[in-house]
């Protein structure tokens, strides 16, 4: 009885190697989109974060977001201290996103929720950042 030309033992052609090898690649490139973001992508959200923070938050807050901005000093609540090790080990990146999107009432404290989505993500991120790598940023700054 003659045999099927693509039984398994069949030996393995260029174009097999070529199917396989796509095949891994994008199982790859899948496997990283669904990873957490690495640390380029870090840098590059609080880069966007610390841009935003200067035109929007600074005038409170502060430009070392030591809550010493020229508006801040006239609240009765004065802004806190981002870079203050205390308050970082105190905040959660859900804590953060909740002020910056819905504000902090009884203070001057405004919801930023007309901003998009992925702006108040990368404030999170940048304000979160502040305690460990500081408040500036190269290329912003
Ligand atoms: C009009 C002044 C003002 C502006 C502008 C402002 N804030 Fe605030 N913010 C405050 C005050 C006052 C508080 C309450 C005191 C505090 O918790 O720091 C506050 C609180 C916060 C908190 C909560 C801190 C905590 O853990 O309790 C976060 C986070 C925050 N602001 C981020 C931002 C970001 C990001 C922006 C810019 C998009 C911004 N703020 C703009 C005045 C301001």
């Amino acid at each position: 009885m003659q045999s099927s030309p693509i039984r398994p033992s069949a030996p393995a052609s260029p174009l097999r190697f070529a199917v396989t090898a796509l095949l891994l690649a994008a199982l790859a490139t899948s496997q990283a989109c669904s990873t957490p973001p690495g640390a380029d992508e870090l840098a590059e959200a609080r880069r966007r974060g610390r841009a935003s923070y200067l035109a929007n938050c600074a005038p409170c807050h502060g430009v070392d977001a030591d809550g010493h901005g020229p508006q801040g000093e006239l609240l009765d609540s004065q802004p806190r201290d981002y870079t203050d090790p205390q308050w970082r080990s105190a905040a959660t990146r859900a804590s953060v996103r909740a002020a910056i999107a819905d504000g902090v009432s009884g203070t001057a404290m405004p919801a930023w929720d007309l901003l998009p989505e992925q702006e108040i993500d990368d404030l999170t991120t940048y304000v979160l950042s502040v305690a460990e790598q500081g408040p500036r940023v190269d290329g912003v700054d």
